[in-house]
Order: C-alpha cells, then structure tokens, then sequence
C-alpha cells in the first residue's frame, strides 16, 4: 500500500484496526454499501456463498444486521425465514406485488390500517385485481366474499381504530378451503400476544416502526413466513428496493432484545387503563378487547392468554364532541400527548377523525361509530396508576 499516493492509502488506512476482539458483545453495525473481494476467484467463490446465505455483496442484496434482525423475527413468530424491509409498508407493498395478478380477487378487512387499504384500492385494482372489502369480524360476511379465484385474505388480528378482533383460524380454513392465503399484519398485537402462523395464517407481516422496536426512532418492516415463500418473496423485496437498511436493522434488532419487557408491561397497562376508563361518567365506550362488553371479547378469550396479554392499543369515546371540550380534556393530559404514530414507550394519542378516518365522509365514519369524540390510545410503560390518575383527572376537568 505504502507504494501508492497519499490520497489513495487514506482510502484504506483504518480499515484494520489492531486489537479488536472478534466476538463482540453486541452485532456492530455494518455500514457499508458493499463487502470486497481480493481476487475474481475469491469474488466467484462469494457468489456462491451469498446463494447459500453464507456471503455477503451488495447493501440492496442482504447485509450481516438485516439477517440478525431476520432471524430474530423469525425466531418471534415461529417461522422458517424473514424479509427486513424499508418500512411496514414496504413489506405490505411488495408482498402483494409478488403474489398477486391480473384476474386475482383479494378479500380484506375494512378496517386495516389506511394505507393498506389504499394500497388495495388504488393501486392493485387498477392492474385489474378484483377487491372485496368485509368486515372481518363478521364470518359469515368474509364467506360469502369468498370465491374460487380468491387468492388472498387479509387482515389486522386487531384494527384500528375500533379494535375489532378478526378470528385467525376460522379465517385460515376458509382462505385455505380455496387454495388462498391468509395474510396477517400483526403490528397491534404483536408476537408477544399472538403468533399467527401458529393459527394456521400463511404469511405474517409487522410494521416495526411500532411496538416491536419500541423507541420510535427507527422505520422498518417485516415479513415471516416459510423458507420458499420467503424465497419467492425476497426478489420482488429487492427489485422494489424496499429491503431494510444496516443501521435502522441494528436499531430494531438491539430494541427487539427488551421488547418482552416492555411489550407485557404495555398491554397490562391497556387492559388496566381500559378498565378504569370503563367506569368513568365522561367515557360512553371503550374499545379493547378485554372489556366483556366488547363485541370481540369471545374471539380475543379465544385468541390470546389472558386480558393483559392482548393488545395495548384501545379507543374511547367521551361523552361530548365539542371541540373546546375535547381540546380542554387533552391540555389536562399531562402524560399522554398527541403523535401521528403508536406503539412508543410513551402513552400517545390520536383522533381518528383527523389521522387514520381524517378522508372518511363524516355520515361513512359515523355508522361505524367513528365520531369527533373518540380518541385511540397507545398505552405505553408508564406506572399503570399514573396513567389511570392522568386520564382520570383530564376527564374530571371536562365534566
Ligand atoms: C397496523 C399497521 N400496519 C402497517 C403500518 C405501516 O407501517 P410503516 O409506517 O412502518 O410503514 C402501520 C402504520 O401505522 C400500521 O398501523
């Protein structure tokens, strides 16, 4: 090296550093674009390798953090292989794109995450995809939907902003009777609360940018399946440029090791929250499914383990919808705050009516009980009584 000019020994001058012990604590990040080759021969030889999944080439192609992150997925949901992607969306997108065709039908929950929904609506059904939109929860509604070219059934296990529970295994025989598949984005609820693939789904999708990571620092997505699903799936992830990046997959991956921590923290806070909130004179109804009086109660008793291992989103409705009121409610708030995201540590909040339903006609929105007064929580790891006393107060203040 030292033969050459200064300008290009700087180039490679660091790129060993003496004394560094190979068995780090932790993944360092690889933040490179590109793993070099010494010789053709040693290049041909990591071709190969890289199709055995034991070489790494091009940042686009695979990188050591987005397979870390992979495997652990993997590991969470119980499946074979994964895809890191760019975003939940990415992952949602691009999956789509690798299954579907022209002359497919798609049947899917109306009550799916909003662009998810736009995805199917304005995207696919311009390449002549047929789409039916069910109300998932509604069994005997998604049957009749169902047809011989239905090629995918998807849903959330819990959606947004209603909480309606969608029954997996019922809905996995039923895209199954058909030779469909049944998608499931599990970002609400989590691993923590419900592996569906254990419930007999095809492929699961979660939005990382949410709880699984945790910090909201970070965007990416991912989606589980089996090894030659994944395989059929991941040149479309590459063609799509939607595959993840080293640094946001190394973010993920280090959130992912206390997600357990937080996530059963979270969602006993939710069922916590929702039963407190239940019982005051302000709050007309509660969204979540712990609450016996939800319509999904029986599903979500068959579903999940237990009430505080469910699902640490819920939506209330309070008992005005006047702006000044409602406004007033949420400067009382002195823990939760307003955010246009969810699954944070820190309890957030958001109205429906100006977020995920904002494009919705007010008449469309309120027959399905969406109205100015309802407010969707992200209950976070806050002290469970401090959460309760900070809502509480809020609603007192406005009564
Ligand atoms: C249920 C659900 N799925 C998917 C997404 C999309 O995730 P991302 O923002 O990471 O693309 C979101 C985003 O809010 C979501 O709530």
């Amino acid at each position: 090296m030292s033969d050459f000019s200064r300008e290009t020994q700087l180039l490679y001058v660091g790129d060993q550093v003496g004394g560094v012990d190979h068995s780090p604590e932790t993944l360092p990040i690889y933040q490179t674009t590109a793993f070099t080759s010494h010789s053709l021969e040693e290049a041909l030889d990591k071709y190969e390798a890289l199709a055995r999944g034991e070489a790494y080439s091009y940042i686009r192609t695979s990188n050591p953090n987005r397979s870390a992150l992979a495997h652990m997925m993997s590991f969470l949901e119980h499946g074979e292989a994964s895809l890191i992607c760019s975003a939940g969306m990415g992952a949602i997108t691009s999956t789509l794109l690798a299954l579907l065709k022209a002359g497919d039908h798609v049947v899917y929950s109306n009550c799916c995450y909003g662009e998810s929904l736009e995805i199917m609506t304005d995207v696919f059904a311009g390449f002549n995809v047929e789409i039916t939109a069910v109300n998932i929860d509604n069994l005997e509604e998604v049957q009749a939907a169902i047809r011989p070219n239905t090629k995918i059934v998807y849903t959330e296990v819990v959606a947004n902003p209603l909480m309606r529970v969608a029954d997996i295994d019922t809905l996995a025989k039923m895209a199954h009777e058909v030779g469909a598949l049944l998608i499931v984005d599990n970002t609400f609820t989590t691993p923590y609360a419900i592996r569906p693939l254990d419930h007999g789904a095809d492929i699961v999708i979660n939005s990382l940018t949410k709880f699984l990571n945790g910090h909201s620092d970070a965007c990416a997505g991912s989606v589980t399946s089996t090894k030659e699903m994944i395989d059929k799936l991941d040149p479309i992830i590459q063609h799509c440029g939607t595959p993840g990046d080293p640094f946001t997959s190394w973010l993920v991956a280090r959130s992912l090791k206390t997600a357990e921590l937080r996530l059963l923290r979270q969602m006993d806070n939710a069922a916590k929250l929702a039963k407190a909130l239940a019982q005051h004179p302000c709050v007309e109804k509660v969204y979540h499914p712990s609450i016996p009086t939800f319509s999904g109660y029986e599903t979500a008793k068959r579903l999940f383990e237990c009430d505080s291992r469910m699902v640490a989103m819920m939506s209330i409705v309070i008992n005005t919808e006047d702006y000044d009121k409602r406004n007033e409610f949420t400067k009382h708030l002195k823990i939760a705050h307003y955010a246009a995201t969810l699954g944070g540590v820190r309890t957030t909040y958001q109205q429906p009516i100006y977020s995920s339903q904002a494009h919705m006609p007010d008449a469309e929105r309120r027959k399905i009980g969406i109205t100015p007064a309802m407010f969707r929580i992200s209950v976070g790891i806050e002290n469970a009584d401090d959460l309760i006393a900070d809502f509480t107060s809020a609603l007192n203040a406005i009564q």
